[in-house]
């Protein structure tokens, strides 16, 4: 059963400010870095639009603020084609930004989440509309906890299934194990939470992808490995995102756990070519390209 997926994201919206480096600073420590660049972020909004150009439907509820970084970052969604009436402006909180340091294939990130911290219970409320249309919703934790844990209450009323993708990393609620579907920690979150008992008892809900080795996922009673592909890496913010917003895509379209999991991995491959943390989101024919061109080189 392959149809068109409604996919509803409840989260962030951040403008990167990017500087790449040779060196980074250490502590107390100025360096001098190479450019600096914008470009539009948050953990929300970058799974919200790689689902979109993986061709799912999708529905964005969150928070800019009153300013130009604000209306940017929403013409830029509605670009992309995203259903932006769950978009509010927060009159007294600025639109959400991430500071990112690029270097030696890697990125270092801190959030200052402005209006995404107005992401609140009643914004949720007064869109339900918009998560009981929908096939998947999918949660990142750069919004209130609060509202994350109200947005799945709302979830399991309408039977929608829930990913969440833990990052940034927060202890967690119980309810959050006990309801989602999915829980996509990356390796550094996944350790994070492995004393805690309910974290061992949903093993076969964990998805835990491990940068370039790879992604452990469950399936078939078992633990399985999918390797990650080797691309040439540019940068690799929103690799992630690009993983959850694929997986919420497939899993919406009705495909196996395992080729959700292969289609995701291989679309945060394709991510990480570009730069931006959605320069480098492919497009569905464009994954589906790659896979074609590795059958022929295997
Ligand atoms: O996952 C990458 C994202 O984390 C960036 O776009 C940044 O805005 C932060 O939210």
């Amino acid at each position: 059963m392959n149809k068109k997926p409604v996919v509803c994201v409840v989260g962030s919206i951040n403008m990167d400010l990017t500087i790449t480096t040779m060196k980074m600073p250490m502590q107390g420590e100025t360096v001098l870095g190479n450019e600096f660049a914008t470009y539009p972020g948050g953990k929300g909004a970058n799974q919200a639009i790689a689902a979109s150009r993986l061709g799912a439907d999708v529905n964005m509820i969150g928070a800019i603020g009153n300013d130009s970084f604000g209306m940017t970052l929403l013409n830029h969604l509605k670009s992309e084609g995203i259903n932006v009436k769950g978009m509010m402006t927060d009159l007294k909180k600025p639109t959400g930004i991430a500071n990112i340091i690029l270097s030696e294939d890697d990125n270092r990130i801190i959030v200052a989440p402005g209006a995404n911290e107005h992401v609140d219970s009643d914004l949720v409320d007064k869109h339900r509309d918009l998560i009981s249309q929908s096939d998947v919703l999918l949660l990142q934790l750069e919004i209130p906890m609060e509202t994350v844990i109200h947005t799945l209450k709302i979830a399991s009323e309408y039977n929608v299934p829930v990913i969440v993708n833990p990052a940034p990393y927060q202890i967690l609620p119980d309810v959050l194990f006990t309801s989602v579907a999915y829980l996509t920690p990356n390796e550094i979150e996944a350790d994070a939470m492995k004393d805690d008992p309910l974290f061992k008892s949903i093993q076969e809900k964990l998805i835990i992808t491990q940068g370039e080795r790879g992604v452990a996922f469950y399936d078939d009673g078992a633990e399985q490995f999918l390797p990650s592909h080797h691309v040439k890496v540019k940068d690799t913010t929103g690799a992630g995102d690009t993983f959850n917003g694929a997986l919420a895509t497939e899993i919406g379209r009705g495909t196996s756990i395992r080729e959700a999991v292969d289609f995701a991995n291989t679309a945060a491959a394709l991510s990480v070519t570009k730069v931006g943390a959605q320069g480098g989101m492919p497009t569905r024919q464009e994954v589906e390209q790659f896979i074609q061109e590795r059958k022929h080189i295997k």
